[in-house]
């Protein structure tokens, strides 16, 4: 069990796009994954990418939880390796989120409301998902990290970068939050 250092905002290896993993089945992509594993547990954090603990590679992991229930589905932990998405329609929401390599704020990010994500698991099998909402949200923002890009750069609107805990005592009602 390993718990790994968070990169910040201002590590140059958060503005890097990864490089693809030769083979998902590699022992040591397995170990990575876990040492990811144990720091998102430690965290308690929703996602994950491997630039965030200083290896440019495209790993990314999640676990999306019911936040509204009967509204959108609980998404296991899901290990992602070599994640390509592909956009349906034009549609985008606003969603407030956060990030462990940004600590302290959150802000209100527009993203694409449905897509169709695919990657590799750690047996090499392919993962293909259509996804919503919350669940889309949390997959732009772990594959972003893939191309150097964090959310702060996908604002359209810098009002709205507020410190999370500053602006929850004045809006205790905000709902959502990726990392
Ligand atoms: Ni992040």
């Amino acid at each position: 069990m390993a718990i790994l250092k968070i990169a910040r905002m201002g590590h140059p290896i958060l503005r890097l796009k990864a490089n693809p993993v030769d083979d998902p089945t590699a022992p040591a992509v397995r170990a990575l994954v876990s040492d990811m594993q144990d720091t998102l547990a430690d965290i308690g954090g929703i996602g994950l990418a491997a630039p965030q603990i200083h290896v440019s590679q495209r790993i990314v992991i999640f676990e999306v939880p019911a936040l509204r229930v009967g509204v959108e589905e609980a998404i296991p932990l899901t290990i992602l390796i070599n994640p390509k998405i592909d956009l349906l329609g034009e549609e985008t929401a606003f969603g407030w989120e956060a990030c462990l390599s940004v600590p302290g704020l959150m802000g209100y990010v527009p993203r694409h409301d449905r897509i169709v994500y695919r990657g590799y698991d750690l047996s090499g099998k392919e993962i293909e998902r259509e996804a919503g909402g919350f669940h889309a949200r949390v997959v732009q923002h772990e594959c972003d990290h893939l191309d150097g890009i964090l959310y702060p750069m996908r604002m359209s609107d810098l009002s709205q970068l507020v410190f999370a805990d500053e602006y929850r005592r004045h809006h205790p009602d905000t709902l959502e939050e990726a990392d």
